[in-house]
C-alpha cells in the first residue's frame, strides 16, 4: 500500500521542483559550486519511521542548522547558567549576520552568528582541542550516524569569514570569548561545514521532538529540559528576521542554513529535514520554507492549533457491582462484595498522563461521593507520564492515603516500569503501594480485602458441608443422606492436579476446603474457587473434560462418581431430577 503522507510529500516535491526562485549563497565560494537543482524532503516520526523523496541522500553541509544542536550540547555539558550568563535568548529581528549585539553587550540569541560563536568559544573554553571532535560527536548522537566534515567547506569560509571574524573580536572586547578567538572561530566554521542530507536533518528533528532520544538508535542524545529550551529559541529566532512570519504560518520550531538545509521539530510528533540550496534574502531555503509551510497547513501541525479533551484519560470508572474477578466466591464471600461494592474503585487511565489529565483524574477521585477503602489505579493503556503529571498523581494519592486511609493500588505497570520510576523520584513522602500485573488481579486482591475486613474468611473456616453447595439446594435430608453416602472424601496437595482437560468426565466434586483454579492446558487461568463451590460438574452431562484443575493449596473435596450419580438416580429419580434443576441454574 502506498502511504498517504509519502504520496503527498511526493506531490510536494513534484510542485516545488518546479520552483526556480532564489539564489546560491555565494559569500563562501565554495557553496556557490552547489547544484541548485537538488531538492530533497525527508519526515521522520518519532517512533523511527523516516519518508524520504528526491535528493534525500545528497550531501551538503549543515552551516547554521548547527546552531540549534550546539546549542543544546552546550547546555548539555556546560550548564543552563554559563550559558545564559553570555548569550541571550531574545530574538534579533535582525539577519543572520548582524554584527550588533544587545544592550549589556551579549548576543541576542545563540541562533544568530554572534551567539553561535559565543557557544563555539564557550564549548572550546572548557573542551580545548577537543571540541570540534565532541561536537561532531554529539551531532552524529542526533543524526544516528558519524559525521565527517566538508574541508574544502571549512577552508573556505574561514578564508573569507571576514565578517565572522570582526563579530568574534566584539565579543571578546566584551569577554564573551576566551582569548584563542581563532581558535574559536575555528570550532564554529568546522561545525558548520558538517556534512549531512536531508534525511539526517529529519532524524535530528525528530530527535528533538522525541524529548532528545533519537527514535532510530533509541540513545538519549540531551535531557528533556534542554530540548524545551533549545526548541524555545528555534521559535523565536530559528529563521532569523523571518521567525515571527515562520511561527505564525508553519508554526514548528525550526532552524535554516545557508547550505539549503532546514530542520524543524514538531513536538510529540515529527522531525522534518528539507533540502533546497536555492535561498531567499533571508538566507532561507525557498523550497524548504514552501515544503514546511504546506506540510503544516495539510496536516494541522502549527505547534499551538491543539485541541485535547483531558476526559478521555478515564477508559472506565467503576466499582465492584457487577464486576468480579475471575476468582468465584462462595455465597457468603459473594455477599458481602455485593453489599460493599462501593468500598472499592477503579479507574482504568489511558493516553500519556500529563498535568492536565491527570488533574482531571485528581478530580475524578475527589469528587467520588465516599472515598473508598481500595483505589485501583490501572495503567495498562497509559504509555508513559511526565514529571509534572507524576508530581500531582502522588500528591493526590498521598492525600488520599492519609485523610481516608484508602488503600492505593497501581496495575497493569510493566515491569521495569519508567512511569513507576517517574513517580518513585518525585517525592521522598511515597505512600504505600501495591501493585499488580493486571487489573484483574488488583481486583481479585481488593475483593479478598473487604471479605477479609468484614469478617468474610472466618465465616466458614470449617469443611462445607454438603448441603451449602448450589447443586445440593433444595434436597432434603433424607435425599442429603443418600447422597453423602455415595460421595468420597478426597484429598490434595498443593500444586497437584485434580482434573485433565480432554480426559473423559467420569466425577464431579464438592469443594470443601482450599482453593482449586481452572486453567487451560496453555497455563491460561479461567477462574479460581474456593470452598462451597462445585467443580467439574459438567460430568453430569457425559462430556469431556473442557479444562484443567489444579490444586492451589491443600485441598480437601468429596467426590461423586458418574455411576454412583447415575445409581441414585435409577433408585431416586427425584434426586435426579433436582440436581439436574440445579445444574440448569448454575449452568445458566
Ligand atoms: O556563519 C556563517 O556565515 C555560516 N557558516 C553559517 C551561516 C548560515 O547558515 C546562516 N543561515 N541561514
Amino acid at each position: 500500500m502506498l502511504l498517504p503522507l509519502q504520496l503527498f510529500l511526493d506531490k510536494c516535491h513534484k510542485t516545488f521542483s518546479e520552483d526556480h526562485s532564489g539564489a546560491l549563497a555565494d559569500y563562501i565560494p565554495e557553496l556557490a559550486n552547489a547544484n541548485p537543482s537538488h531538492f530533497g524532503i525527508s519526515l521522520a516520526t518519532i517512533d523511527g519511521h523516516v519518508y524520504d523523496i528526491g535528493d534525500s541522500s545528497a550531501p551538503f553541509t549543515i552551516q547554521s542548522v548547527s546552531k540549534a544542536f550546539v546549542f543544546a550540547t552546550a547546555l548539555e555539558l556546560i550548564g543552563g547558567e554559563r550559558v545564559e550568563d553570555r548569550i541571550g535568548v531574545e530574538p534579533s529581528g535582525e539577519a543572520f549576520n548582524s554584527i550588533r549585539l544587545n544592550s549589556q553587550n551579549r548576543p541576542f540569541n545563540p541562533m544568530v552568528n554572534a551567539g553561535a560563536i559565543a557557544c563555539s568559544g564557550l564549548i572550546y573554553e572548557k573542551y580545548g582541542a577537543e571540541s570540534f571532535e565532541l561536537i561532531r560527536a554529539m551531532l552524529g548522537k542526533f543524526a544516528g550516524r558519524e559525521l565527517v566534515i566538508d574541508q574544502k567547506v571549512f577552508e573556505s569560509e574561514n578564508r573569507t569569514g571576514d565578517r565572522n571574524r570582526a563579530i568574534a573580536w566584539l565579543l571578546r572586547n566584551y569577554k564573551g570569548l576566551p582569548e584563542e578567538v581563532e581558535k574559536a572561530l575555528e570550532v564554529y566554521f568546522q561545525q558548520c561545514s558538517l556534512i549531512v542530507t536531508s534525511r539526517d536533518l529529519a532524524v535530528m528533528g525528530a530527535t528533538l521532538a522525541n524529548g532528545g532520544v533519537n527514535p532510530i538508535t533509541n540513545e538519549q542524545v540531551i535531557g528533556q529540559n534542554n530540548v524545551a529550551r533549545t526548541l524555545a529559541v528555534m521559535t523565536s529566532s530559528g529563521m532569523y528576521d523571518y521567525a515571527g512570519e515562520w511561527a505564525y504560518r508553519v508554526g514548528m520550531p525550526a532552524k535554516s542554513g545557508v547550505g539549503g538545509g532546514i530542520v524543524a521539530a514538531l513536538p510529540g510528533q515529527l522531525g522534518v529535514g528539507v533540502f533546497s540550496p536555492l535561498l531567499d534574502s533571508h538566507g532561507n531555503s525557498v523550497r524548504g520554507l514552501k515544503v514546511c509551510e504546506t506540510l503544516s497547513a495539510q496536516f494541522d501541525l502549527h505547534m499551538l492549533n491543539v485541541s485535547a479533551d483531558v476526559r478521555t484519560s478515564v477508559f472506565a470508572s467503576y466499582d465492584l457491582k457487577n464486576i468480579t474477578s475471575r476468582r468465584s466466591r462462595s455465597p457468603d464471600e459473594q455477599k458481602i462484595i455485593e453489599q460493599n461494592h462501593k468500598d472499592v474503585k477503579v479507574l482504568e487511565l489511558v493516553g500519556s498522563l500529563a498535568f492536565s489529565t491527570v488533574d482531571y483524574i485528581s478530580r475524578q477521585i475527589a469528587d467520588f461521593e465516599t472515598p473508598p477503602q481500595i483505589l485501583i489505579l490501572d495503567f495498562r493503556r497509559v504509555p508513559n507520564i511526565t514529571l509534572a503529571a507524576a508530581r500531582l498523581l502522588v500528591d493526590c494519592l498521598v492525600n488520599l492515603r492519609k485523610h481516608a486511609k484508602t488503600l492505593i493500588t497501581l496495575t497493569g505497570l510493566e515491569e521495569p516500569s519508567k512511569i513507576w520510576e517517574t513517580m518513585r523520584s518525585v517525592q521522598e513522602e511515597f505512600p504505600q503501594i501495591w501493585r499488580f500485573p493486571s487489573v484483574e488481579v488488583g481486583i481479585e486482591w481488593a475483593e479478598d480485602q473487604i471479605i477479609y475486613r468484614y469478617g468474610g474468611f472466618s465465616i466458614s473456616p470449617q469443611l462445607v458441608a454438603l448441603d451449602r453447595f448450589r447443586l445440593t439446594a433444595g434436597l432434603g435430608v433424607e435425599a442429603r443422606n443418600e447422597l453423602s453416602k455415595l460421595v468420597t472424601e478426597k484429598l490434595y496437595s498443593s500444586g497437584e492436579q485434580i482434573i485433565k482437560a480432554d480426559e473423559q468426565a467420569d466425577a464431579l466434586y464438592f469443594l470443601q476446603s482450599g482453593m482449586v483454579s481452572v486453567k487451560l492446558p496453555t497455563g491460561v487461568r479461567l477462574a479460581t474457587l474456593s470452598p462451597g463451590k462445585e467443580f467439574g460438574e459438567m460430568a453430569l452431562l457425559d462430556n469431556k473434560r473442557s479444562a484443567d484443575i489444579w490444586a492451589d493449596t491443600k485441598v480437601q473435596c468429596l467426590e461423586l462418581t458418574l455411576s454412583s450419580y447415575n445409581y441414585l438416580k435409577d433408585r431416586h429419580p427425584e434426586i435426579g431430577e433436582r440436581i439436574n434443576q440445579n445444574l440448569a441454574a448454575i449452568l445458566a
